[in-house]
């Protein structure tokens, strides 16, 4: 990927997104341990997606040490994210990597509040807030995460756990680029999926509160994730809910990962 068409892909993910287009979206996690598996990982993903059909946009978030081999090996159409960034720019902030940093390597978008990064790294709204910021400074499409713990969940404030997640990212911000994932917290990595019927209450909660904060913004894309497979997928949007998917442990596995990527291309059809 040059970084002409990064340029272009960057502005392109979120504005001039079809209607209708879905958006699947790997996130490797640190499921490769080495860069050179990373590199194998995508040189599969690509095979596998060659080409990769009309209807859907497929992103790839491999692990920082990974972003700049990757890059240039990932078929077209193939787009490569971030699973993390820092808040600030530039300057003394030892191990930090910046949205600067990320937009060199050719990334169009960047996950924002991952559970994992909130529950393993402390990371909290406010935290999350300001990587939104560094995103949109930096012409990175965000991906905040939201999603409510089965504890959260038992005790019915799931409605109220998205919408707070929701406002403290986007309240006092000019409208920008952005997709929202709802990721259930006891649905990641855990084979227990949420039922299309959850899925779709989280996102009527999500695309409610969006509304109200950004009244004039198109609709923003709004994924599911949480043990998504080729299975369960077409579920999540076959009712028109979710726009596509966040994708972590089948994202490791190539021809998995493209049938999630030919389902969502296809209308949401499982038998294709
Ligand atoms: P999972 O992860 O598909 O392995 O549940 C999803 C995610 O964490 O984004």
């Amino acid at each position: 990927m040059t970084s002409s068409s990064a340029e272009y892909t960057r502005a392109e993910l979120w504005s001039a997104r079809p209607a209708g287009e879905r958006m699947i979206i790997g996130n490797w996690k640190a499921g490769c341990r080495t860069a050179s598996e990373s590199v194998d990982l995508s040189r599969s993903v690509t095979a596998a997606l060659s080409p990769v059909p009309a209807g859907v946009r497929v992103v790839v978030c491999p692990a920082f040490t990974a972003l700049g081999a990757v890059r240039t090996l990932l078929g077209d159409g193939i787009l490569l994210g971030a699973q993390d960034l820092f808040w600030e720019d530039q300057g003394a902030y030892t191990g930090a990597i910046t949205g600067p940093m990320l937009t060199d390597l050719g990334c169009v978008c960047a996950l924002v509040g991952h559970s994992e990064r909130r529950r393993l790294f402390g990371e909290t709204d406010d935290v999350v807030a300001r990587k939104l910021r560094a995103c949109w400074r930096h012409g990175l499409m965000p991906v905040l995460c939201v999603g409510e713990s089965l504890a959260q969940r038992e005790a019915g404030a799931t409605a109220s756990v998205l919408q707070a997640q929701v406002r403290s990212g986007l309240s006092g911000c000019a409208p920008g680029p952005l997709a929202i994932a709802y990721e259930p917290i006891w649905a990641i990595g855990t084979g227990r999926a949420a039922t299309p019927r959850d899925c779709a209450d989280g996102l009527a909660v999500i695309r409610a509160c969006v509304a109200e904060i950004w009244p004039s913004l198109s609709p923003v894309p709004c994924l599911y994730g949480g043990s998504v497979t080729t299975e369960n997928c077409a579920g999540f949007w076959g009712a028109g809910t979710a726009d596509g998917a966040l994708v972590g442990g089948v994202s490791l596995k190539a021809g998995e990962f493209a049938t999630i990527c030919r389902i969502a291309a296809d209308g949401g059809r499982a038998d294709s």
